[in-house]
Protein backbone atom coordinates (compact mmCIF):
# COMPACT_ATOMS: atom_id res chain seq x y z
CA UNK A 1 0.00 0.00 0.00
CA UNK A 2 0.90 3.37 -1.03
CA UNK A 3 1.80 5.70 2.18
CA UNK A 4 4.03 8.42 0.74
CA UNK A 5 2.32 11.74 -0.39
CA UNK A 6 4.77 11.63 -3.67
CA UNK A 7 5.27 15.70 -4.97
CA UNK A 8 4.07 13.17 -8.65
CA UNK A 9 1.35 10.88 -7.46
CA UNK A 10 1.43 8.80 -10.74
CA UNK A 11 5.24 8.65 -11.05
CA UNK A 12 6.90 5.17 -10.00
CA UNK A 13 10.18 6.41 -8.33
CA UNK A 14 13.54 4.67 -8.56
CA UNK A 15 14.23 3.26 -5.35
CA UNK A 16 17.55 4.95 -4.29
CA UNK A 17 20.01 2.52 -2.53
CA UNK A 18 23.71 4.26 -2.15
CA UNK A 19 25.85 6.47 -4.19
CA UNK A 20 29.50 7.49 -4.33
CA UNK A 21 31.76 10.49 -6.01
CA UNK A 22 29.63 10.95 -8.86
CA UNK A 23 27.20 8.05 -9.55
CA UNK A 24 23.86 7.50 -7.42
CA UNK A 25 22.58 3.90 -7.44
CA UNK A 26 18.93 2.78 -7.49
CA UNK A 27 17.99 -0.97 -6.03
CA UNK A 28 17.71 -2.68 -9.08
CA UNK A 29 21.00 -2.41 -10.11
CA UNK A 30 20.54 1.12 -12.23
CA UNK A 31 23.62 3.37 -12.21
CA UNK A 32 22.96 7.03 -12.86
CA UNK A 33 25.76 9.59 -13.45
CA UNK A 34 24.42 12.17 -11.14
CA UNK A 35 24.68 15.40 -13.33
CA UNK A 36 22.24 17.26 -11.39
CA UNK A 37 24.32 16.85 -7.93
CA UNK A 38 20.78 15.97 -6.76
CA UNK A 39 19.37 19.54 -7.13
CA UNK A 40 22.66 21.68 -7.32
CA UNK A 41 23.60 20.01 -3.86
CA UNK A 42 26.36 17.44 -4.25
CA UNK A 43 29.17 20.01 -4.71
CA UNK A 44 31.44 17.67 -3.70
CA UNK A 45 30.54 14.41 -4.45
CA UNK A 46 28.52 11.74 -2.85
CA UNK A 47 29.43 9.24 0.42
CA UNK A 48 33.17 11.33 0.85
CA UNK A 49 34.73 9.36 3.43
CA UNK A 50 36.55 12.40 5.35
CA UNK A 51 32.67 13.52 5.98
CA UNK A 52 31.30 10.49 6.72
CA UNK A 53 34.18 10.26 9.27
CA UNK A 54 33.38 13.67 10.79
CA UNK A 55 29.55 13.11 11.09
CA UNK A 56 30.84 9.49 12.80
CA UNK A 57 32.75 11.74 15.54
CA UNK A 58 30.05 13.71 16.03
CA UNK A 59 27.53 11.17 16.23
CA UNK A 60 29.46 9.72 19.05
CA UNK A 61 29.10 12.85 21.09
CA UNK A 62 25.33 14.23 20.28
CA UNK A 63 23.37 14.29 17.58
CA UNK A 64 21.00 17.28 18.51
CA UNK A 65 21.06 20.19 21.45
CA UNK A 66 18.72 22.97 20.55
CA UNK A 67 20.16 25.94 19.42
CA UNK A 68 18.51 28.38 21.64
CA UNK A 69 20.05 26.73 24.57
CA UNK A 70 23.07 25.43 23.47
CA UNK A 71 25.85 26.57 20.59
CA UNK A 72 28.04 23.38 19.92
CA UNK A 73 31.70 23.28 18.56
CA UNK A 74 30.47 22.35 15.14
CA UNK A 75 28.21 25.55 14.73
CA UNK A 76 30.84 28.04 16.03
CA UNK A 77 33.39 26.47 13.82
CA UNK A 78 31.37 25.95 10.51
CA UNK A 79 29.87 29.80 11.34
CA UNK A 80 34.05 30.63 11.17
CA UNK A 81 34.80 28.82 7.84
CA UNK A 82 31.40 30.97 6.12
CA UNK A 83 32.78 34.30 7.38
CA UNK A 84 36.37 33.55 6.03
CA UNK A 85 34.41 32.41 3.07
CA UNK A 86 32.18 34.83 2.61
CA UNK A 87 32.15 38.48 1.24
CA UNK A 88 34.45 40.99 3.23
CA UNK A 89 32.20 43.19 6.00
CA UNK A 90 29.39 39.71 6.33
CA UNK A 91 30.13 38.91 9.98
CA UNK A 92 27.34 36.45 11.13
CA UNK A 93 25.50 33.84 10.48
CA UNK A 94 21.98 32.39 11.63
CA UNK A 95 21.83 28.86 10.84
CA UNK A 96 18.60 26.59 9.49
CA UNK A 97 17.78 23.52 7.55
CA UNK A 98 17.02 24.75 4.21
CA UNK A 99 16.55 27.36 1.36
CA UNK A 100 13.06 28.36 2.39
CA UNK A 101 14.19 28.93 6.07
CA UNK A 102 17.24 30.83 4.70
CA UNK A 103 14.96 33.09 2.46
CA UNK A 104 12.12 33.46 5.01
CA UNK A 105 15.42 34.47 7.40
CA UNK A 106 16.69 37.28 5.21
CA UNK A 107 12.97 38.63 4.88
CA UNK A 108 12.50 38.75 8.96
CA UNK A 109 15.93 39.83 9.43
CA UNK A 110 15.78 42.93 6.81
CA UNK A 111 12.21 43.41 8.55
CA UNK A 112 14.27 44.08 12.03
CA UNK A 113 16.66 45.08 11.16
CA UNK A 114 14.73 48.16 10.23
CA UNK A 115 12.63 48.25 13.59
CA UNK A 116 15.69 47.88 15.30
CA UNK A 117 16.64 51.05 13.84
CA UNK A 118 13.89 53.27 14.38
CA UNK A 119 12.23 53.04 11.00
CA UNK A 120 9.38 51.02 11.05
CA UNK A 121 7.32 51.93 8.03
CA UNK A 122 10.14 49.92 5.83
CA UNK A 123 8.35 46.81 5.42
CA UNK A 124 8.22 45.81 1.97
CA UNK A 125 10.07 43.54 -0.26
CA UNK A 126 10.62 43.80 -3.88
CA UNK A 127 11.78 41.59 -5.55
CA UNK A 128 11.68 39.91 -9.42
CA UNK A 129 9.51 38.00 -11.30
CA UNK A 130 11.38 34.57 -12.85
CA UNK A 131 12.89 34.18 -9.81
CA UNK A 132 12.43 31.21 -7.21
CA UNK A 133 13.12 32.30 -3.53
CA UNK A 134 11.22 28.78 -2.08
CA UNK A 135 8.27 27.02 -1.09
CA UNK A 136 6.78 28.28 2.33
CA UNK A 137 3.87 30.96 1.76
CA UNK A 138 6.53 34.09 2.32
CA UNK A 139 8.93 33.15 0.40
CA UNK A 140 6.28 32.26 -2.79
CA UNK A 141 5.47 35.28 -2.60
CA UNK A 142 8.81 36.76 -2.73
CA UNK A 143 9.58 34.77 -5.76
CA UNK A 144 7.92 35.17 -9.51
CA UNK A 145 7.37 31.61 -10.71
CA UNK A 146 3.95 32.48 -11.69
CA UNK A 147 2.67 28.71 -11.71
CA UNK A 148 3.48 27.83 -8.39
CA UNK A 149 2.90 31.39 -6.68
CA UNK A 150 -1.27 31.52 -8.00
CA UNK A 151 -2.89 28.67 -6.12
CA UNK A 152 -1.33 30.51 -2.82
CA UNK A 153 -2.32 34.34 -3.81
CA UNK A 154 -4.77 34.50 -1.39
CA UNK A 155 -2.71 33.64 1.27
CA UNK A 156 0.09 35.70 0.45
CA UNK A 157 1.78 38.45 1.89
CA UNK A 158 2.52 41.60 -0.10
CA UNK A 159 5.33 41.19 -2.34
CA UNK A 160 6.11 43.85 -5.14
CA UNK A 161 8.21 42.50 -8.39
CA UNK A 162 9.93 43.77 -10.81
CA UNK A 163 11.36 42.41 -14.10
CA UNK A 164 14.35 40.35 -14.41
CA UNK A 165 17.53 40.84 -15.86
CA UNK A 166 17.76 38.52 -18.98
CA UNK A 167 19.78 39.63 -22.07
CA UNK A 168 18.75 36.51 -23.90
CA UNK A 169 14.66 37.58 -23.19
CA UNK A 170 15.07 41.09 -22.42
CA UNK A 171 11.45 41.75 -20.55
CA UNK A 172 12.07 45.53 -22.32
CA UNK A 173 12.84 44.09 -25.84
CA UNK A 174 16.11 45.66 -26.04
CA UNK A 175 19.90 44.72 -26.48
CA UNK A 176 22.36 45.11 -24.07
CA UNK A 177 24.94 48.05 -24.47
CA UNK A 178 22.20 50.11 -25.71
CA UNK A 179 19.10 49.29 -23.39
CA UNK A 180 19.87 51.73 -20.49
CA UNK A 181 19.96 48.91 -17.96
CA UNK A 182 15.71 49.62 -18.16
CA UNK A 183 15.65 46.40 -15.86
CA UNK A 184 17.28 48.47 -13.28
CA UNK A 185 15.82 51.51 -14.02
CA UNK A 186 12.63 49.80 -12.92
CA UNK A 187 13.92 49.39 -9.61
CA UNK A 188 14.63 53.34 -8.99
CA UNK A 189 10.63 53.66 -10.69
CA UNK A 190 9.51 51.25 -8.64
CA UNK A 191 11.04 52.35 -5.39
CA UNK A 192 9.62 56.15 -6.35
CA UNK A 193 5.69 54.62 -6.83
CA UNK A 194 5.66 52.72 -3.41
CA UNK A 195 7.38 55.20 -1.58
CA UNK A 196 11.34 54.17 -0.38
CA UNK A 197 9.94 54.84 3.06
CA UNK A 198 8.19 51.65 2.87
CA UNK A 199 10.31 49.37 1.82
CA UNK A 200 12.41 47.09 3.78
CA UNK A 201 14.70 45.25 1.22
CA UNK A 202 15.24 44.44 -2.32
CA UNK A 203 16.30 40.38 -2.86
CA UNK A 204 17.99 38.66 -5.74
CA UNK A 205 19.42 35.89 -7.66
CA UNK A 206 22.76 37.24 -9.00
CA UNK A 207 22.69 34.11 -11.27
CA UNK A 208 19.00 33.71 -12.03
CA UNK A 209 18.33 29.58 -10.80
CA UNK A 210 15.19 27.50 -11.61
CA UNK A 211 13.27 29.74 -13.18
CA UNK A 212 15.88 31.08 -16.15
CA UNK A 213 18.27 28.57 -15.74
CA UNK A 214 21.39 29.98 -15.63
CA UNK A 215 20.62 33.92 -16.87
CA UNK A 216 23.93 35.67 -15.81
CA UNK A 217 22.95 39.72 -15.74
CA UNK A 218 26.22 41.93 -16.63
CA UNK A 219 28.49 43.14 -13.97
CA UNK A 220 26.78 46.66 -14.05
CA UNK A 221 23.25 45.85 -13.66
CA UNK A 222 24.34 44.09 -10.14
CA UNK A 223 26.17 47.46 -9.53
CA UNK A 224 23.51 49.49 -10.56
CA UNK A 225 20.60 47.70 -8.45
CA UNK A 226 23.11 47.69 -5.33
CA UNK A 227 23.43 51.52 -5.97
CA UNK A 228 19.67 52.30 -6.01
CA UNK A 229 19.31 50.37 -2.63
CA UNK A 230 22.14 52.42 -1.12
CA UNK A 231 20.92 55.80 -2.40
CA UNK A 232 17.34 54.81 -0.99
CA UNK A 233 18.17 53.35 2.21
CA UNK A 234 17.22 49.95 1.57
CA UNK A 235 18.95 46.63 1.87
CA UNK A 236 20.68 44.68 -0.67
CA UNK A 237 19.79 41.15 0.05
CA UNK A 238 21.01 38.11 -2.40
CA UNK A 239 19.51 34.55 -2.47
CA UNK A 240 22.71 32.40 -2.77
CA UNK A 241 20.95 29.32 -2.00
CA UNK A 242 22.15 27.70 -5.28
CA UNK A 243 24.89 29.85 -6.24
CA UNK A 244 26.54 30.10 -2.87
CA UNK A 245 30.13 27.47 -2.11
CA UNK A 246 31.67 27.97 -5.77
CA UNK A 247 28.58 26.74 -8.01
CA UNK A 248 29.67 29.39 -10.00
CA UNK A 249 33.40 29.52 -9.95
CA UNK A 250 33.49 31.54 -7.14
CA UNK A 251 32.92 31.41 -3.64
CA UNK A 252 29.73 33.63 -3.94
CA UNK A 253 27.70 34.70 -7.22
CA UNK A 254 28.28 38.34 -6.07
CA UNK A 255 32.25 37.78 -5.93
CA UNK A 256 31.90 37.93 -9.88
CA UNK A 257 30.46 42.10 -9.26
CA UNK A 258 32.62 43.05 -6.51
CA UNK A 259 29.39 43.41 -4.19
CA UNK A 260 29.05 42.86 -0.77
CA UNK A 261 25.39 42.54 -0.15
CA UNK A 262 23.48 43.18 3.47
CA UNK A 263 21.96 39.68 3.73
CA UNK A 264 22.70 36.69 1.79
CA UNK A 265 20.64 33.03 2.27
CA UNK A 266 22.53 29.82 1.45
CA UNK A 267 21.72 26.65 1.40
CA UNK A 268 22.34 23.94 -0.93
CA UNK A 269 26.07 23.79 -1.68
CA UNK A 270 26.90 24.71 1.90
CA UNK A 271 25.76 21.33 3.97
CA UNK A 272 26.52 19.50 0.59
CA UNK A 273 23.59 17.16 0.56
CA UNK A 274 25.24 15.11 3.67
CA UNK A 275 22.63 16.90 6.67
CA UNK A 276 19.73 19.27 5.52
CA UNK A 277 21.20 22.92 6.08
CA UNK A 278 20.99 26.47 5.56
CA UNK A 279 21.85 29.85 6.65
CA UNK A 280 21.98 33.58 6.36
CA UNK A 281 24.57 35.97 6.06
CA UNK A 282 24.47 39.02 7.77
CA UNK A 283 26.38 42.00 7.43
CA UNK A 284 27.98 43.76 10.04
CA UNK A 285 25.75 46.94 9.86
CA UNK A 286 22.71 44.97 10.80
CA UNK A 287 24.64 43.14 13.69
CA UNK A 288 25.57 46.53 15.08
CA UNK A 289 21.76 47.56 15.03
CA UNK A 290 20.32 44.31 16.63
CA UNK A 291 23.06 45.18 19.31
CA UNK A 292 22.34 48.68 19.78
CA UNK A 293 18.58 47.79 19.56
CA UNK A 294 16.73 44.77 20.98
CA UNK A 295 20.01 42.88 21.79
CA UNK A 296 18.15 39.90 20.05
CA UNK A 297 19.48 38.12 17.07
CA UNK A 298 16.43 37.23 15.47
CA UNK A 299 14.05 34.01 15.14
CA UNK A 300 15.04 30.21 16.29
CA UNK A 301 13.95 26.99 14.80
CA UNK A 302 14.05 24.09 16.86
CA UNK A 303 16.86 21.78 14.32
CA UNK A 304 18.67 24.88 13.53
CA UNK A 305 22.44 24.88 14.21
CA UNK A 306 21.66 21.02 14.64
CA UNK A 307 25.04 20.12 15.77
CA UNK A 308 25.55 17.17 13.39
CA UNK A 309 24.81 18.79 10.39
CA UNK A 310 26.83 21.96 11.19
CA UNK A 311 29.46 18.68 11.55
CA UNK A 312 28.57 17.53 8.54
CA UNK A 313 28.72 20.97 6.82
CA UNK A 314 31.63 21.87 8.13
CA UNK A 315 33.61 19.17 7.16
CA UNK A 316 32.27 19.87 3.68
CA UNK A 317 33.70 23.16 3.78
CA UNK A 318 37.01 21.69 4.70
CA UNK A 319 37.26 19.36 2.03
CA UNK A 320 35.94 22.33 -0.68
CA UNK A 321 38.40 24.08 0.28
CA UNK A 322 41.66 21.81 0.75
CA UNK A 323 40.52 20.32 -2.30
CA UNK A 324 40.49 23.77 -4.35
CA UNK A 325 36.99 22.71 -5.87
CA UNK A 326 35.88 25.96 -6.18
CA UNK A 327 38.50 26.80 -8.33
CA UNK A 328 38.25 23.32 -10.39
CA UNK A 329 35.07 24.53 -10.62
CA UNK A 330 35.72 27.37 -12.17
CA UNK A 331 38.95 26.04 -14.92
CA UNK A 332 36.95 22.84 -15.55
CA UNK A 333 33.48 24.54 -15.72
CA UNK A 334 34.37 26.64 -18.28
CA UNK A 335 36.04 23.45 -20.68
CA UNK A 336 32.51 21.98 -19.85
CA UNK A 337 30.45 25.15 -20.99
CA UNK A 338 32.56 24.85 -24.41
CA UNK A 339 31.59 21.05 -24.86
CA UNK A 340 28.33 21.19 -23.86
CA UNK A 341 27.81 24.48 -26.16
CA UNK A 342 28.08 22.46 -29.20
CA UNK A 343 24.97 21.32 -28.71
CA UNK A 344 23.84 24.70 -29.78
CA UNK A 345 23.42 23.75 -33.27
CA UNK A 346 20.82 20.51 -32.80
CA UNK A 347 17.17 21.35 -32.93
CA UNK A 348 15.16 23.38 -30.53
CA UNK A 349 18.09 24.06 -28.80
CA UNK A 350 18.00 27.81 -28.67
CA UNK A 351 20.74 28.80 -26.05
CA UNK A 352 23.37 26.81 -23.69
CA UNK A 353 24.54 29.29 -20.97
CA UNK A 354 26.46 29.00 -18.15
CA UNK A 355 28.63 30.14 -15.36
CA UNK A 356 30.99 28.23 -13.04
CA UNK A 357 29.11 24.59 -13.10
CA UNK A 358 25.91 26.00 -13.25
CA UNK A 359 24.43 25.67 -17.16
CA UNK A 360 21.15 26.32 -18.62
CA UNK A 361 19.93 24.98 -22.14
CA UNK A 362 16.93 26.61 -23.19
CA UNK A 363 14.55 25.22 -26.18
CA UNK A 364 12.55 27.04 -28.78
CA UNK A 365 10.45 26.50 -31.39
CA UNK A 366 12.56 28.65 -33.45
CA UNK A 367 15.78 29.63 -32.97
CA UNK A 368 15.31 33.08 -34.62
CA UNK A 369 12.30 34.46 -32.99
CA UNK A 370 13.38 32.53 -29.40
CA UNK A 371 9.43 31.29 -29.55
CA UNK A 372 9.00 28.83 -27.17
CA UNK A 373 7.67 25.34 -27.69
CA UNK A 374 3.79 24.44 -26.86
CA UNK A 375 3.91 23.73 -23.22
CA UNK A 376 2.15 20.22 -24.04
CA UNK A 377 5.53 19.20 -25.88
CA UNK A 378 7.19 19.21 -22.45
CA UNK A 379 10.21 19.03 -24.56
CA UNK A 380 12.61 19.48 -21.12
CA UNK A 381 10.90 16.79 -19.15
CA UNK A 382 11.10 14.31 -21.97
CA UNK A 383 14.71 14.89 -22.64
CA UNK A 384 15.71 14.38 -19.11
CA UNK A 385 13.72 10.97 -19.29
CA UNK A 386 15.51 10.16 -21.98
CA UNK A 387 18.94 10.65 -20.20
CA UNK A 388 17.45 8.69 -17.13
CA UNK A 389 16.82 6.17 -18.94
CA UNK A 390 20.35 5.93 -20.32
CA UNK A 391 22.08 6.60 -16.94
CA UNK A 392 22.16 10.38 -16.73
CA UNK A 393 20.42 12.73 -14.03
CA UNK A 394 19.95 16.19 -15.62
CA UNK A 395 17.29 18.74 -13.95
CA UNK A 396 14.21 19.28 -16.24
CA UNK A 397 13.29 22.99 -15.78
CA UNK A 398 9.91 24.33 -15.04
CA UNK A 399 7.78 25.69 -17.84
CA UNK A 400 7.77 29.36 -17.59
CA UNK A 401 11.74 30.75 -18.59
CA UNK A 402 10.06 32.68 -21.38
CA UNK A 403 7.44 35.00 -20.35
CA UNK A 404 6.70 32.76 -16.76
CA UNK A 405 4.01 31.20 -18.44
CA UNK A 406 5.93 29.46 -21.81
CA UNK A 407 9.48 28.33 -22.23
CA UNK A 408 11.58 25.38 -21.42
CA UNK A 409 15.19 24.91 -19.98
CA UNK A 410 17.11 22.35 -18.76
CA UNK A 411 19.64 22.86 -16.09
CA UNK A 412 22.54 20.83 -15.46
CA UNK A 413 24.83 21.50 -12.06
CA UNK A 414 27.65 18.87 -11.74
CA UNK A 415 29.48 18.16 -8.77
CA UNK A 416 32.34 19.66 -9.01
CA UNK A 417 34.43 16.67 -9.03
CA UNK A 418 33.46 15.69 -12.45
CA UNK A 419 36.06 14.39 -15.29
CA UNK A 420 36.41 15.23 -18.57
CA UNK A 421 35.47 11.75 -20.00
CA UNK A 422 32.42 12.09 -17.89
CA UNK A 423 31.79 15.38 -19.36
CA UNK A 424 32.14 14.10 -22.84
CA UNK A 425 29.55 10.83 -21.43
CA UNK A 426 26.99 13.90 -20.66
CA UNK A 427 27.36 15.44 -23.77
CA UNK A 428 26.94 12.65 -25.89
CA UNK A 429 23.79 11.48 -23.85
CA UNK A 430 22.12 14.60 -24.06
CA UNK A 431 22.88 14.75 -28.19
CA UNK A 432 21.15 11.82 -28.63
CA UNK A 433 18.77 12.49 -26.30
CA UNK A 434 17.45 16.18 -27.92
CA UNK A 435 17.74 14.49 -31.18
CA UNK A 436 15.61 11.36 -30.30
CA UNK A 437 12.79 14.18 -28.69
CA UNK A 438 13.02 16.20 -31.55
CA UNK A 439 12.33 13.73 -34.21
CA UNK A 440 9.24 12.57 -32.10
CA UNK A 441 8.26 16.19 -31.94
CA UNK A 442 9.03 17.11 -35.75
CA UNK A 443 6.72 14.07 -36.60
C1 LIG B 1 17.47 30.17 -5.51
C2 LIG B 1 16.71 29.29 -4.56
N1 LIG B 1 16.25 29.81 -3.41
C3 LIG B 1 15.57 29.06 -2.51
C4 LIG B 1 15.33 27.72 -2.74
C5 LIG B 1 14.57 26.90 -1.73
O1 LIG B 1 15.41 25.98 -1.14
P1 LIG B 1 14.83 24.67 -0.41
O2 LIG B 1 14.25 23.80 -1.48
O3 LIG B 1 16.05 24.08 0.24
O4 LIG B 1 13.83 25.12 0.58
C6 LIG B 1 15.81 27.14 -3.92
C7 LIG B 1 15.56 25.71 -4.20
O5 LIG B 1 15.75 25.22 -5.28
C8 LIG B 1 16.51 27.94 -4.86
O6 LIG B 1 16.95 27.44 -6.00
Amino acid sequence: MEAVLHSELKKKYPVVDHAEGMYVYDTAGNRYLDCAAGIAVANIGHSVPEVLQAMEVQMKKTTFAYGGTFTSEARERLAQQIIAMAPKGMSRVFFCSGGSEAMESVIKIARQYQLERGCPSKYKIISRWQSYHGNTIATLAMGGRPSWREAFDACMPKACHIAPCNCYRCPFGLAYGSCGLQCAKELERTILYEGADTIAAFVLEPVIGTTAAAAIPPADYIQEVKRICEAYDILFCVDEVITGFGRTGKNFAVDHFGITPDIMGVAKGLGCGYMPMGAAIVHEKIVAAMEAGSGQGGHLFTFAANPLACAAASAAMTYLQEHHLVERCAKMGALFLEKLKTLETLPFVGQVRGIGMMYGVEFVADKETKAPLPNEVAISSRVAAYCFSHGLMVTAGVQGCADGRHGEAMQIAPPFIITEEEMDFVVSTLQEAILAVAEEVQK
